[in-house]
């Protein structure tokens, strides 16, 4: 039997959804300890609430039992993570992943700690069968190549969790995020094709287009994603399981028209430059050509749906990034 959540940990908390939660947990009167070690969360993220007296930033290695030994809280919030090889060999995010939920997950067991997990859509590989749902097979390429050690190793905390419920009754949720975007997100590719082209329109470069841009993929603004885990945390009563965190199968659409969104946005006068990237340069690199989850589990549960369109998010987040490129102190 659950009460209802008082201090909650979130883990990653300066990065990109982490600072919009934990900003959204002490709005709604939670106590929050947010661990990052800054490798890729900036402080600034938090500046609203970081002399809030409900919240305090750790900065530590989330992955250090004495750190999260010392912390007394009823709910963690998992959301620090490493994230997709494009660019390098794929061992330090298979190491750092496996250590850092082995740590979390021991914490949670021991100390009866309800536990959500950020995992990712990117579970369901190449399964040609769409919409994605909860139950949908998981179907990852080989070993060889690279791109798939960050969601075999999302896959692997996924089970560890779900071996951890059912061995010890560990409360937990699941929550398969597709592709998040809104101001604040990372820049470059470890945000996502979505941030590298506005900077890219911003500065009047060619959009860098990986293949031949026609894989398609399902885009989701902040404040919706966080109002789906804020749901989560809030509903103790939820039996343990996984969800899709992800607009409606209609949000479906490819990188070249995403590209194209953009630019109409930014530039809508001017034609599309394009320079085609072949995904030969990443070394063996294999693509997941339509990726589109169903939200009917989390409509249904939740009583939630995404309400931003993406013209009007990719209109809010160009704005943010202009005022931010400027120097301005963004809304
Ligand atoms: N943003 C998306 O579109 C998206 C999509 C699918 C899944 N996810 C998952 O959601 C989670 C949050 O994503 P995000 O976009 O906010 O990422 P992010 O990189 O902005 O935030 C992650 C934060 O974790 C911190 N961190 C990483 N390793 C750490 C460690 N060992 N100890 C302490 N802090 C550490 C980083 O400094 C960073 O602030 C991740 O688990 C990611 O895999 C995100």
């Amino acid at each position: 039997m659950f009460i209802k959540p008082k201090h909650i940990i979130v883990t990653g908390a300066a990065g990109f959804i982490g600072s919009y939660l934990s900003i959204r947990l002490i709005r709604a009167g939670y106590e929050v300890t947010g661990i990052d070690d800054l490798s890729r969360g900036k402080q600034i993220n938090l500046r609203e609430i970081e002399s809030h007296p409900n919240f305090k930033l750790i900065q530590a290695d989330v992955g250090n039992m004495e750190v999260l030994s010392s912390i007394d809280a009823d709910t963690l919030v998992h959301l620090a993570s490493g994230k997709i090889p494009r660019y390098d060999s794929g061992l330090q995010v298979l190491q750092e992943n496996d250590r850092v939920s082995n740590a979390i997950v021991q914490y949670c067991m021991k100390n009866f700690i309800r536990l959500l997990f950020a995992s990712t859509s990117d579970v369901y590989g190449k399964n040609p069968n769409l919409p994605f749902t909860e139950s949908s097979d998981l179907m990852i390429g080989s070993p060889e190549n690279k791109r798939w050690a960050y969601a075999l190793s999302k896959l692997h905390t996924e089970f560890l969790i779900s071996a951890a419920g059912r061995s010890s009754g560990l409360p937990y949720q699941i929550m398969r995020f597709f592709g998040c975007y809104g101001p604040n997100m990372a820049e470059g590719w470890w945000g996502g094709p979505q941030s590298v082209f506005i900077q890219q329109a911003l500065k009047n470069e060619a959009f860098t287009i990986h293949g031949d841009g026609a894989q398609t993929r399902s885009y989701i603004f902040i404040d919706d994603l966080v109002n789906a885990v804020f749901r989560l945390v809030e509903d103790v009563e939820l039996d343990s399981g996984i969800w899709n965190i992800c607009a409606e199968p209609l949000s479906e659409i490819s990188v070249i028209d995403l590209a194209k969104e953009i630019q109409a946005i930014v530039h809508p006068d001017e034609s599309l430059n394009i320079e085609w990237i072949p995904y030969e340069t990443f070394g063996k690199y294999e693509d997941v050509m339509r990726r589109v989850g169903s939200a009917e589990k989390a409509k249904k549960h939740l009583n939630w749906e995404a309400k931003v369109d993406l013209r009007e998010g990719l209109k809010r987040t160009i704005e943010w990034m202009k005022q931010r490129d400027n120097g301005a102190e963004p809304a």
